[in-house]
């Protein structure tokens, strides 16, 4: 067996060892998370005792008591999980309905609630219909496997799923029962290519999109995709889970920004985020729908969500009705984002609340995530598979909550990891 260097490892080198049973497997990799503790790496589930927010008080690595942090690992980009009004919501469903569902949804598990809000988010986008699921990444995993086959034992031709690189893992795991094809991340002439070299070999195929990439935070050029993916006889789904709330003038996302809600055949997405709740949704022709409503197993099966989502239909108005919330998390993306662009960090080509500081390898990664959290400053470690190995990053997540002198102190702390580990631009640049 090949001996894994810790040093350079992510959790991804223990997903599968050869030779070795999960039960090996899995003593292997506490040796690693041993490793990582030893180091101060291991940032990783850090118990919070305070709600989401922008500051946390946690139990630090190694720590009894807890210390507060400045937060930028939240993506309640709005601060909506916390809205006074939405948590009414949430507590008027516990009253009217209690807590739980009792049952899947086509045996006794649909409430009104769950038809508003399906309604709700259909009407949001300007569609006629929407299925919910009990979050983003099954909304994305169930409705693709059920949409989507692999050839059948005559080797017929049956469905593609044609993927940008960095869309979500969710995406990734729904299509592992069809045929599937990558094209180079927002890489147009690429996904072209591919197109035209799978028309008429088969039945179904979908090109499959994030709006905002989760990683780098950049965006979809969607209007440029859908022209090309209809051009060539497929159909375009495309999850938008950090655009809604943030992007477009109304808050409708990266769909909004490109006025293409004519243009994507299907959009995912998420409560989770923007909406402050949990629980994904899929929005699609009312007859595909209903399809999925019957058909697709992880929603069929599976009990549906509490009455908490009724904080969700709240949360949807608060978006048309206090626009403030969207504003002033705008005015802070860009404060942050320009203060890191000053002193010479590498943001890459985001333009949404995900902001990467690039770092590059896996060891300066941890560390810096190690340095910033002694200085109070919560953030996360983004590497290898999420990104690709020299492409490590710390990831900030902005929230329309924080205050000027939160996001100074993460500037003053970047400032100080700067001196120790070297990862902005000027000292690349010396190299
Ligand atoms: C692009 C994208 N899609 C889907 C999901 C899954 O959503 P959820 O956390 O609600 O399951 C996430 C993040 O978690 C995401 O970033």
């Amino acid at each position: 067996m090949k001996k894994i260097d810790f040093d350079k490892a992510s959790f991804k080198d223990f997903e599968n060892i050869a030779g070795q049973n999960v039960y090996e497997t899995a003593r292997e990799f506490q040796k690693y998370l041993d490793f990582l503790k030893s180091a101060g790496h291991l940032n990783y589930r850090i118990e919070s005792l305070s709600p989401v927010g922008p500051e946390m008080n946690l139990i630090l690595p190694g720590q009894k008591h807890p210390t507060w942090c400045v937060c930028l690992v939240s993506n309640d980009y709005l601060g909506f999980s916390q809205h006074p009004k939405v948590k009414a919501a949430v507590i008027k469903g516990a009253e009217l309905f209690g807590a739980g569902s009792g049952a899947s949804p086509a045996i006794g598990g649909h409430f009104v609630y769950h038809q508003q809000l399906e309604n709700k988010i259909a009407g949001f986008y300007k569609k006629e219909a929407a299925i919910l699921y009990t979050t983003g990444y099954n909304a994305n995993s169930s409705s693709l496997q059920c949409m989507l086959y692999r050839n059948d034992e005559d080797d017929n031709k049956n469905d593609l799923a044609i993927l940008d690189m960095n869309v979500h893992a969710s995406v990734f795991e729904g299509c592992l029962t069809t045929n599937v094809k990558k094209f180079l991340h927002n890489d147009l002439v690429m996904l072209e290519h591919v197109l035209k070299s799978a028309q008429h070999k088969y039945r179904t195929i979908m090109v499959v999109i994030d709006g905002v990439y989760s990683q780098d935070g950049d965006i979809a050029p969607i209007d440029r995709i859908a022209e090309i993916t209809h051009r060539h006889g497929a159909f375009l789904v495309v999850d938008d889970a950090h655009g809604i709330g943030v992007l477009g003038e109304n808050g409708r996302g990266v769909i909004e920004v490109f006025n293409a809600f004519e243009h994507v055949d299907i959009i995912t997405g998420t409560f989770s985020k923007a909406l402050g709740n949990i629980g994904g949704y899929v929005i699609a022709s009312p007859a595909l729908i209903n399809y999925l409503k019957f058909q697709s197993k992880q929603h069929l099966f599976s009990t549906t969500a509490t009455p908490a989502i009724m904080g969700i239909l709240k949360a949807i108005e608060l978006i048309d009705d206090e626009p403030e919330w969207r504003e002033r998390l705008w005015e802070n993306i860009n404060y942050l984002k320009s203060g890191l662009i000053e002193r010479g960090f590498d943001v890459g080509n985001t333009v949404s609340a995900v902001i990467p500081v690039k770092v590059g390898d896996i060891p300066k990664t941890l560390e810096a995530g190690r340095l910033l959290l002694k200085a109070g400053i919560y953030t996360n470690p983004i590497m290898y598979p999420a990104v690709s190995k020299k492409n490590a990053r710390i990831r900030l997540n902005v929230m329309a909550t924080h205050t000027k002198e939160h996001l100074d102190k993460v500037l003053s702390a970047f400032e100080e990891v700067d001196k120790q580990l070297f990862i902005s631009i000027k000292y690349q640049s010396d190299i």
